[in-house]
């Protein structure tokens, strides 16, 4: 399902570099939930953003659903990204002018499998946000923006969601809330990689993977 062989990334500045992943190696069948951990720094959301086919490895490979992803078109993986991959980003990454129904949408114009009204409307029933449709990011509580985030990445139905700290702002009962989503995914028979430095995750996970990069 999901497979790196390899996989480098070395960020280059103008003076220095930065190696965030170094010959990395990983494999996540379909239907786990594994769960990564590391300090800061140590490339988790390098790593997220690889697989999720938003950052070319300098070498290595990432294949996902049996797609060398990096080999696709830019064209070919948007699409690839919007039909099989949900993510939730670190700092959310809502579009500040759009209300929650439109950013819900936003990845939805270039996926085959389109949702239709009832999905939309599913999801933000399931997500509690029917009442918050039309507010902005800025009209929205923090766990709300988070939920929303979370409605956006699972509208397409993905078979991957990607979620990157995703509980990091959130108090405990919210925490939990958001574990629940992803069990219930999970349980549905989705592939889970979730970053997170908290515990509300392991008692779902498979397993837990350490990174400690060593050469920063
Ligand atoms: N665009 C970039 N240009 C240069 N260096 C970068 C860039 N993005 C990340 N880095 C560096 O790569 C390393 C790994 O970053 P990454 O964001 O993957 O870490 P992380 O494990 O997600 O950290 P955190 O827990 O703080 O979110 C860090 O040292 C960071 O400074
Ligand atoms: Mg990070």
């Amino acid at each position: 399902m999901v497979q790196l062989d390899s996989v480098t990334k070395v960020y280059q500045k103008k003076h220095s570099s930065v190696t965030a992943l170094n010959e990395f190696d990983l494999q996540v069948k379909k239907g786990e939930f594994v769960v990564v951990k590391g300090p800061s720094g140590s490339g988790k959301t390098t790593l997220l953003l690889a697989i999720g086919g938003m950052l070319r490895p300098t070498s290595g490979i990432v294949t996902v659903n049996g797609n060398d992803i990096y080999d696709l078109s830019e064209k070919k993986r948007a699409k690839f990204r919007a039909e099989n991959i949900g993510f939730v980003f670190q700092l959310f990454h809502l579009l500040p002018y759009l209300n929650v129904y439109e950013n819900i949408l936003l990845p939805d114009g270039v996926a085959a499998n389109r949702a239709g009204l009832t999905e939309v409307k599913e999801i933000l029933d399931r997500l509690r946000l029917t009442d918050r449709a039309y507010h902005k990011p800025g009209e929205l509580s923090v766990g709300e923006r988070q939920r929303t985030a979370i409605a956006r990445a699972l509208l397409n139905g993905p078979d991957i969601l990607l979620a990157d700290e995703p509980t990091g702002n959130l108090d405990s009962e919210n925490a939990a809330q958001v574990m629940d989503y992803f069990a219930g995914f999970h349980n549905n028979g989705g592939t889970v990689i979730v970053v997170t430095h908290g515990n509300e995750a392991e008692q779902y996970a498979d397993r837990t993977i350490y990174l400690n990069n060593q050469l920063l």
